[in-house]
């Protein structure tokens, strides 16, 4: 009798774990078609240090375009509205979300350099995209060379110039590496000519700040040959002092980004005279965070090309600098 109780028990037993398995398979989320190997999905962290400047909208929307080619990339943005502090908390927000990988774009060198070593050592791979840290405790940096971009508009310049002739020079941020790269590479290009810098001023990469120091320099200089800035809009905003002070045919103005609406734009247009590329590597960037993601190795310092445009090969597409 006991042991008919005990069998019919084990019966109802696995009767019902039978229907419950079923029932389960019922409700839970269907299976996808060809689901032998389901997708991982990977969070990517982006801080970009300011969306104030048209080359950084340009920046997140190139890492857009590449990630939506790979469903399993959800890449999460923050815009640290150029505060240094703020880009140090979405560092420490995306470790304290375990992120599987970072990029940034950091707005200056030493602040940010602790923030990225603590994110690797939280086993965080990093990428560093456009301006550089301090050392190279990160996983993969993408830039172009700012020093040869700096040098090849030096160049440009003594040659547009003939030799000589009064310059006012508008720096980038020089806190940040390109900033102080652009800056380098082009005093090396002009030691030694009769190329004088009648006036210079950290401008900060912003219009507004190279057009206020541009009137500065309209009038304490009744004569200007040529502006270089560090970036295009730097250029711009000096023109539009120029313009505005009746002098903007006086003077030439070269810049750096080449944005195709701005920089390019405004070489046809006869506002600028030359700009050199910079381009943003957000592609360049996904494609690395695809290869860290599955395991493979990167490179750890990637060299973007740059291209030099001025009126007479604006519309050929300009050419590679050396
Ligand atoms: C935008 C920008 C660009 C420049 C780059 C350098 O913030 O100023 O114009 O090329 O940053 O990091």
């Amino acid at each position: 009798m006991r042991k008919k109780f005990v069998w019919l028990s084990t019966f109802a037993a696995v009767v019902s774990a039978m229907i419950l398995s079923i029932g389960c398979k019922r409700s839970g989320p269907s299976a996808p078609a060809n689901s032998a190997t389901p997708h991982k999905q990977f969070i990517i962290g982006m801080s970009q240090c300011n969306l104030g400047e048209p080359w950084r909208v340009q920046m997140n929307a190139d890492i857009r375009t590449a990630a939506a080619k790979h469903p399993e990339l959800k890449v999460i943005f923050k815009d640290a509205q150029n505060d240094t502090l703020k880009q140090i908390y979405q560092l420490e927000e995306f470790v304290q979300q375990k992120v599987n990988l970072i990029i940034i774009s950091p707005k200056e060198a030493q602040p940010l350099t602790g923030p990225v070593a603590r994110a690797m050592e939280a086993g965080i791979p990093v990428i560093v995209l456009d301006r550089r840290l301090l050392g190279t405790n990160y996983t993969c940096f993408i830039g172009a060379n700012n020093k040869k971009i700096g040098y090849a508009a030096g160049k440009w310049i003594v040659n547009a110039l003939q030799g000589k002739g009064q310059v006012v020079e508008l720096m980038g941020l020089m806190t940040s590496t390109p900033g102080q790269d652009r800056h380098a590479g082009f005093r090396e290009a002009i030691a030694g000519t009769g190329i004088q810098i009648l006036f210079e001023a950290d401008m900060q990469w912003l219009e507004p700040n190279a057009r206020m120091e541009m009137e500065s320099a309209l009038d304490r200089f009744s004569h200007i040959d040529l502006v270089f800035a560090a970036n295009d809009d730097g250029a711009h905003g000096a023109y539009l002092a120029a313009k505005a002070a009746g002098r903007a045919g006086e003077m030439k103005f070269v810049g750096i980004d080449a944005l195709p609406q701005e920089g390019i734009a405004w070489v046809k247009q006869g506002i600028l005279d030359a700009t050199f590329q910079y381009p943003t590597g957000g592609a360049e960037a996904v494609e690395m965070a695809l290869k860290i993601l599955h395991g493979e190795n990167v490179p750890k310092d990637i060299q973007l090309g740059s291209r030099m445009f001025d009126k007479a090969n604006v519309d050929q597409g300009g050419q590679p600098i050396q």
